[in-house]
């Protein structure tokens, strides 16, 4: 099967140039100024177009039980509405097991959850909700056998680990070549300030935002960066990063050098703690939650100058309905969390590329070629040469969309960004080679979707030092 993609501009993470690109069995083979149609190719006419990897989310959280309820987005709807939204990869951060279960149990669960019924290529980060010898002993297997190089350590919620745990994961992770991902948050002063509101009857959504202020994450994020520090510089990725004083610790690290990179989220670029004042204030709870609105700043600035490297969302969804049931009479109930998969690309083309903040080539490093070397998916994924899956997204510029629920493809319900104007969005996506979305609409199978095995930071650090991005 050939397909070229004729008459586009190529937007890789360095440089956007006009040329063609051809696709043969799923990959892309060639990248010529003008390649020549034959009767055997389908031709797709991308003049006007530009033509991008398609994105990479390396934060969602499919089908993740959270104790009382489950989000209502599984590997099908969840991917689906990624691939309309132009991305062709997740990688899902696996939620926490039954006590006591091992690194490998955990990774069964979600390749039964995935496994026929994602739409895009996928994989999964380890969860490390407990450390012990064994834990310790299985990353090596998990990186090297299963194509797991990269675990998530939580610092508040059910299963947080206390500092010397954190410190014997990450010298084990340093050694087996993973990239340590951590959710920062002070679980000691959350719990005690969230007591306090709720003993005085605060029980309405802003106390969520003010019983975690942003204080409760930067110390966390400090933390952490000195404790890979003392794990012989562990590889270090902040998620979800929410506030400027927390990107200030950031920046220190990369300054002197030590391997710390960090994600925000488009939640935390264009909502504020406002939203928490709405009378449907609940849609917006989740954790870290939205920030006061200077915070927003000291994150485009971010983006622009290098220091935040990655766009992805932490999608994870729970019906209106249901965070009400559970949260109207106090805040500490309502499951936590914000659709967005579908949304990302299109809002960071927006409000990044077509409001002058960034260029098309920082948005494609931001939501696909740097998470790909970070989470050793590159050059397999996220890069746009030959060799390299054709999985790509065609963005019009030109084209002028409001955010209707309406018309998208997660089961949440409700979006965040409910009437948003978008300047640009994707007209086509396509996963190696086939094209899932066009128009909004949803073309691709449940189940088409393959888990890729990812390769270990060593190697994906050797990648980056002799290529760009
Ligand atoms: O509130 C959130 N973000 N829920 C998802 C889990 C997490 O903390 O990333
Ligand atoms: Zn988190
Ligand atoms: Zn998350
Ligand atoms: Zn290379």
């Amino acid at each position: 099967m050939k397909r070229l993609i004729k008459g586009g501009t190529l937007v890789d993470e360095v440089k956007s140039y006009q040329s063609d690109l051809l696709i043969e069995n799923g990959l892309i083979t060639r990248i010529a100024i003008n390649i020549h149609p034959e009767p055997d190719m389908d031709l797709i006419d991308a003049s006007g177009l530009l033509v991008m990897p398609g994105g990479i989310d390396v934060h969602t959280h499919f089908n993740i039980d959270v104790g009382l309820v489950r989000s209502c987005d599984d590997f099908a709807s969840g991917t689906r509405a990624a691939a309309c939204g132009g991305t062709t990869t997740i990688v899902d951060h696996m939620g926490f097991g039954p006590a006591g279960c091992s690194l490998h149990h955990q990774l069964e669960v979600y390749h039964d959850y995935a496994a026929g019924k994602a739409v895009i290529d996928y994989s999964f980060h380890g969860v490390i909700q407990h450390v012990n010898d064994s834990i310790l002993e299985e990353m090596q297997s998990m990186v090297e056998k299963e194509g797991i190089s990269s675990f998530k350590l939580y610092l508040t919620y059910q299963y947080k680990l206390d500092d010397g745990a954190v410190l014997r994961a990450l010298r084990r992770l340093n050694q087996v070549g993973a990239l340590a991902t951590v959710h920062p948050e002070n679980d000691a002063a959350i719990t005690q300030r969230r007591a306090e509101f709720l003993a005085q009857g605060m029980t309405a959504p802003l106390y969520h935002a003010l019983s975690r202020p942003l204080e409760c994450e930067a110390e966390a994020i400090a933390r952490m960066i000195n404790l890979a520090k003392l794990a012989g510089d562990c590889p270090l990725y902040i998620v979800h990063l929410s506030n400027g004083l927390g990107l200030d610790y950031i920046r220190l690290a990369k300054a002197s050098g030590q391997p710390v990179w960090t994600e925000t989220c488009p939640q935390y670029l264009l909502l504020d703690e406002q939203y928490y004042l709405r009378e449907d204030a609940l849609k917006f709870i989740l954790s870290p939650p939205l920030r006061p609105k200077g915070e927003q700043d000291k994150l485009w600035v971010g983006i622009g100058e290098g220091s935040v490297d990655v766009v992805a969302t932490d999608h994870c969804t729970f019906p209106y309905q249901q965070k009400v049931a559970l949260g109207k009479q106090d805040f500490s109930r309502c499951p936590n969390g914000l659709p967005g998969v579908e949304n990302r690309m299109t809002l960071l083309f927006s409000e990044g590329v077509m409001s002058g903040r960034i260029s098309p080539s920082r948005f494609v490093d931001l939501t696909s070629a740097k998470p790909a070397h970070l989470f050793g998916l590159w050059p397999q994924k996220g890069c746009l040469r030959p060799g390299s899956d054709a999985d790509l997204v065609l963005f019009n510029p030109d084209l002028s969309d409001v955010i209707r629920y309406e018309n998208m493809h997660d089961n949440a319900g409700y979006s965040p960004y409910e009437g948003y104007i978008c300047k640009g969005g994707p007209v086509m996506t396509l996963s190696r080679g086939e094209v899932i979305a066009q128009y909004g609409k949803f073309i691709g199978q449940a189940g088409r979707g393959q888990f890729i095995y990812r390769q270990s930071f060593h190697h994906a650090e050797k990648e980056a030092q002799h290529e760009p991005s």
